[in-house]
């Protein structure tokens, strides 16, 4: 077998993967033990999944991912509580059926708020009661920040912000705090958390919470990046910008595209795939990986956004934009689960 990136950064940070339920077997499986020393759903603990309608929770697919995760010794991240996307629909319907955000009567509208935070504990709590003695770090809410909203904090405007404002945010952080382990850490996950305007939204929106006591401990940087997207300085100075506020940072989504934005044009397959794009992005990932080596007391542990390039969002991406064909290829292990060259300079 190949070195194990888990003992290569044993000294740093964990190494962690998000997955879907299917990949606990087979090749994957031995990849998850001998690679990552921490796991995140990809999918199947959003909101959609766990609580598709009010009232019956659904843990089976969940659980699984915990009980792998247990069994071979691995910290879990819970991705995740509180989300604008895979979100079902009746969270934001009021009692007769209607939608919240439609309504207009202030009364109404403070109804609606009251109830919808309601849901919200209820969700929370539920959740985190379950899984307390599991979950190392919560992704509380994710992705808050909307760098195109039409008011100046860059808040995004989703059902929970019109309903709510921003008392979601802190419902849902109070509400995790109440009920998790003494030692979970608490995160605001989010994308572009490197670049701005996004980077100083976010850090007014925590500066401002850390002032009225809500307990944030860290910054996801989800890291959907490019070989030449963002800078590895713009990457540096947003670690460092929110470990100055007294946080930590988790690296938690992370592949790096072949392509920029939006991704046109694409490779069709995988084969089409030139060797010298595997090398371009093994310098990239070199460089980042140097970083967050250098960073390590900023960064707890940095998390692929999947294991292998034959499972990847990205895919999606690529096919959206390009008439329904295209490949992208962003991990460390090729289709096979074989290692690329960027594997070897992250080892190296
Ligand atoms: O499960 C259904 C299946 O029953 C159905 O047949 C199929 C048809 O499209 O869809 C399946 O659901 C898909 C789901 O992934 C599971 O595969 C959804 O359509 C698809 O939209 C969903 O995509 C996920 C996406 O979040 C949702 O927005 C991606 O897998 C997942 O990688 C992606 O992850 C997000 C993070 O949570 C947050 N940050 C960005 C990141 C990438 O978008």
């Amino acid at each position: 077998g190949v070195p194990s990136l888990e003992e290569r950064y044993e000294e740093s940070f964990e190494i962690g993967a998000a997955v879907e339920p299917y990949q606990l077997e087979g090749i994957q499986e031995e990849i998850l033990k001998h690679h990552y020393n921490s796991i995140v759903a990809e999918n199947v603990m959003k909101p959609i999944n766990i609580q598709p309608e009010e009232g019956k929770f659904d843990f089976e697919q969940a659980d699984k991912i915990i009980q792998f995760a247990k069994e071979h010794d691995m910290e879990i991240r819970f991705h995740t509580l509180v989300w604008h996307s895979q979100v079902p629909k009746w969270f934001f319907l009021d009692k007769k059926g209607e939608p919240m955000v439609e309504a207009t009567d202030p009364k109404q509208k403070r109804k609606n708020k009251k109830l919808l935070l309601k849901r919200l504990r209820k969700h929370i709590k539920t959740i985190v009661k379950r899984y307390k003695d599991d979950v190392d770090s919560w992704d509380v809410v994710n992705e808050v920040i909307d760098e195109n909203a039409s008011n100046d904090r860059g808040l995004r405007e989703s059902p929970w912000y019109q309903i709510t404002g921003t008392d979601y945010i802190k419902v849902a952080f109070e509400t995790v705090k109440k009920f998790a382990d003494e030692d979970a850490m608490l995160y605001i996950n989010d994308y572009n958390t490197e670049v701005e305007p996004k980077k100083t939204f976010l850090y007014n929106l925590v500066n401002d919470l850390l002032e009225q006591g809500v307990p944030i401990d860290g910054i996801g940087h989800q890291s959907h990046i490019q070989i030449g997207w963002p800078s590895l300085k713009e990457m540096e100075d947003s670690i460092n910008m929110f470990a100055d506020l007294g946080l930590d940072n988790q690296i938690t989504e992370l592949d790096v595209s072949l392509y920029g934005w939006p991704p046109t044009p694409a490779y069709k397959t995988y084969k089409d795939i030139p060797y010298s794009e595997f090398e371009r992005q093994a310098e990239r990932y070199n460089d980042i990986f140097e970083l967050y080596e250098r960073l390590d007391d900023k960064i707890s542990s940095v998390t692929f956004w999947g294991i292998a390039d034959n499972h990847t969002w990205l895919d999606d991406r690529a096919e959206q934009y390009n008439d329904g064909v295209g490949k992208d290829a962003p991990f460390v292990f090729d289709m096979d689960y074989n290692v690329k060259p960027a594997y070897w300079k992250i080892i190296d």
